[in-house]
């Protein structure tokens, strides 16, 4: 098992301690935030949906819960990153629940083969184009009206919001921070061919919740 050639920031290094980590970052809000994303996802036990940079697999995994392989259901994460789709395997993996080692911006599924499409905290791990191309794939795999969930950081809303933010960019040197501080997300996922998107809610003041679908 290999980690993919990307631009984006992988995470094998952090695979290990990520599930102890990520609450920690969230400062408590990672079950809220989880639960919006299953609401917003509408899903039916029959759905095929995707989870792009899935990390562990946690979000996943929840979907996977409300799926009826039977049915056709199935929830399928994946990351570029072989030591996250190792654990994510290792802890996750069901009848309903399956997690493959790929690339958002090279989605290797056929046009229109997901009900929904589900991301979190991914975005800001990858640069403007690979946040275009992701988007488009997206639009490929989704089926018309399908809908697409995003959580990830935003223009901070608080000063919490923002010191957490720009101390991120800063420390991490990570400039792709940078651009989501800066608010491209909507408007890349609206260039991509998806309904203007709705900011469902915001968290901490830097995590923004995001809705649009396939027309
Ligand atoms: C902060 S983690 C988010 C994990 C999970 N979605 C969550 O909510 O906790 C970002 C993930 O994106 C993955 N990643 C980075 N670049 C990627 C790419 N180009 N394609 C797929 N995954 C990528 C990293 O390996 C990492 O696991």
């Amino acid at each position: 098992m290999k980690t993919i050639q990307t631009w984006g920031r992988t995470l094998d290094i952090a695979a290990p301690v990520y599930d102890f980590t990520e609450p920690l970052v969230l400062f408590g809000k990672q079950k809220q935030i989880n639960q919006l994303l299953l609401d917003l996802l509408e899903i039916k036990p029959g759905h095929r949906i995707l989870d792009i940079g899935c990390g562990t697999g946690l979000v996943a995994e929840l979907i996977s819960k409300k799926l009826d392989a039977d049915a056709g259901g199935m929830a399928v994460g994946i990351d570029a990153a072989s030591k996250m789709i190792a654990a994510a395997r290792k802890k996750r993996q069901s009848k309903s629940c399956n997690f493959e080692i790929m690339a958002g911006e090279n989605l290797l599924f056929e046009d229109k083969s997901f009900d929904s499409i589900v991301s979190s905290f991914f975005f800001h791990h990858i640069d403007l184009d690979l946040k275009t191309k992701t988007l488009e794939e997206s639009f490929r795999v989704l089926k018309p009206g399908g809908r697409l969930v995003i959580a990830d950081m935003h223009t901070p809303t608080n000063l919490l919001g923002a010191m957490t933010s720009y101390f991120a960019r800063w420390i991490f040197i990570q400039p792709e921070i940078g651009e989501n501080i800066r608010g491209v997300l909507p408007g890349l996922i609206e260039k991509s061919g998806f309904v203007k998107p709705e900011l469902v809610k915001t968290f901490l003041g830097y995590v923004a919740v995001f809705s649009s679908r396939k027309p």
